[in-house]
């Protein structure tokens, strides 16, 4: 079987400090896009991946959804590695939802998100699909309203490590104001100023200061013509809004024009993944 792995973008990211297993508190937006990987999946005896990696999110998924159980596993890369977009994550959700329906588990999408959560922190949401906003450390995910929107990313070359943009976060004020709420309010009244105003994450400082290559890449896409421009998850991706498909092809143009990868996407519904 051939399934889509959609890459995301953190509409909202908000830290608030660490819990008692390491990883942080985050309330995140987090949005499917048409970017993804395709995977082709096949029966077969022994479980085996393509994808080349040490930490392979691709075996441990399928391990963690059932260990004794093969399928050899194709994994065709387009969302770039180390970029914030959820690449490795996306794989591993799209291989716990096509391998539960090729072994005949018959596991609901909430069952896989539990197993997801084992794999990685943004597994549960994409598994979920569509637009979800994301608490805990990633393992509590709730199924959220955003219209269909036109964006580009730019990924300037530069690999962030999620766990040393992670230790330099600032921790935010749980009684303050939501970012998620006020950008989901925004997505309500489909006003594209009001929505490009209200991206908000906290690991974009931090982000920034290890890697001044995001200053760039967030200057070069208003410069390009985005509304608004936000990092996504830890960096070093970065997106922003644009009124049409085809506005967004052309600022995507200028941006590789000036050496960066870049890609019009637009938002994945529920019902499309
Ligand atoms: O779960 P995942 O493997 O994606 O996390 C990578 C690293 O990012 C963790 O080892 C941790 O340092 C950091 N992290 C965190 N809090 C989160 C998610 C990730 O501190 N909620």
């Amino acid at each position: 079987m051939t399934t889509e792995a959609h890459a995301k973008v953190n509409f909202t990211l908000e830290v608030f400090g660490v819990r008692s297993d390491g990883y942080h508190a985050l309330r995140s937006l987090v949005v499917p896009v048409t970017l993804s990987d395709t995977l082709v999946i096949e029966p077969d005896d022994v479980l085996s991946s393509d994808t080349g990696y040490p930490d392979d999110l691709v075996l441990k998924a399928a391990r963690a959804l059932d260990p004794s159980r093969g399928a050899r596993i194709h994994v065709e890369k387009r969302i770039p590695a180390g970029g914030g977009l959820g690449g490795g994550s996306a794989d591993a959700a799209a291989t716990l939802v096509a391998l539960n329906e090729m072994w005949g588990l018959g596991h609901s999408r909430d069952t896989l998100a539990g197993i997801g959560a084992m794999v990685g922190s943004d597994v549960p949401a994409l598994v979920l699909g569509g637009p979800v906003v994301m608490r805990g450390r990633g393992e509590m995910v709730e199924r959220a309203e955003c219209p269909i929107l036109d964006l580009v990313i730019a990924n300037p070359g530069v690999h962030t490590s999620t766990r040393d943009v992670y230790a330099l976060a600032g921790v935010r004020d749980a009684s303050a104001p939501s970012a998620t709420a006020a950008c989901l309010d925004a997505l309500a009244s489909g006003d594209l100023g009001r929505i490009a105003d209200s991206f908000a994450n906290d690991l974009a400082d931090p982000a920034r200061r290890l890697h001044p290559e995001i200053v760039h890449a967030l200057a070069s896409l208003q410069e390009a013509g985005a509304l608004g421009a936000a990092m996504s998850g830890s960096g070093s991706s970065v997106f922003g809004l644009a009124e049409s498909a085809e506005r967004a092809s052309d600022i995507a143009a200028s941006l590789r024009a000036g050496g960066f990868s870049a890609w019009a996407v637009r938002t994945v519904a529920e019902d499309m993944v």
